[in-house]
């Protein structure tokens, strides 16, 4: 008889709309996790209201009510870590957390960014793949380290850039691409498949290339390469 893992424990950071929280939400128990959690620094932010309806405790961390970084960063691990998760997912969550944080959550801490990084890093980046003329684009998940989006890739969804794409575009085909990445990741690390060795992505004991594993789109196809 094979004995069942337990779902692990995962919080979600959010700080606005939340479709990837809801992708992961939808598939908690194929995925093996239970949402423990969802904390968000904004009191608005949709996603708090798909946690609420799903069953999960939503929780709000105003960092306005804090007077400096160093107090919101202790009050968000404490919250945290109340809830015992062997993950944290920071799904559109807004805020540039301190190295000590980060340190505290290494190995089991993911983002997902949306650019094929380390191209760019930051804000705004469907606008910036327009300007500079991109041909590809997509999103990056990874794990966080103190330097922003700077963290071992896990995988990496690529979609192709069409000329008369525009911002919104981008964001609807990337963010398609989001809601299938992400829970792949989060499933990767709730089994115990993926772990950060070092600054290396490491999956089934085989370390990832520095873009991670890339999720290609070939007609209505997926294909992972290179598992
Ligand atoms: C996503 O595009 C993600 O890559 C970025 O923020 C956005 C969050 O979207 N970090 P949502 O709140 O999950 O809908």
């Amino acid at each position: 008889m094979t004995a069942t893992r337990p779902p692990a424990a995962v919080v979600v950071l959010i700080s606005g709309n939340g479709s990837n929280l809801q992708a992961l939400i939808d598939s908690q128990q194929p995925l093996g996790i239970r949402i423990a959690a969802v904390i968000s620094n904004c009191p608005d932010a949709f996603g708090l209201q798909r946690a609420s309806e799903a069953g999960i405790p939503a929780r709000i961390l105003d960092h306005r009510q804090y007077p400096d970084r160093t107090h919101f960063d202790t009050a968000l691990t404490a919250l945290i870590d109340a809830y015992d998760p062997s993950l944290v997912v920071l799904a559109g969550f807004m805020r540039i957390l301190l190295p000590t944080t980060v340190a505290h959550y290494q190995g089991r801490m993911l983002n997902i960014h949306p650019s094929l990084l380390p191209r760019h890093k930051g804000l705004h980046t469907h606008r910036r793949v327009l300007e500079a003329g991109d041909r590809v684009h997509g999103a990056t998940v990874h794990f966080v380290t103190a330097e922003l989006d700077a963290g071992a890739a896990v995988i990496q969804a690529r979609i192709p850039v069409r000329q008369d794409d525009t911002e919104a575009d981008l964001q609807n085909r990337v963010q398609a691409q989001e809601r299938l990445i992400y829970p792949k990741a989060v499933h990767w690390h709730a089994s115990g498949r993926l772990q950060l060795k070092g600054n290396t992505a490491v999956l089934d004991g085989t370390p990832l290339p520095p873009q991670g594993v890339t999720h290609q789109q070939d007609g209505t196809r997926l294909t992972l390469s290179p598992v």
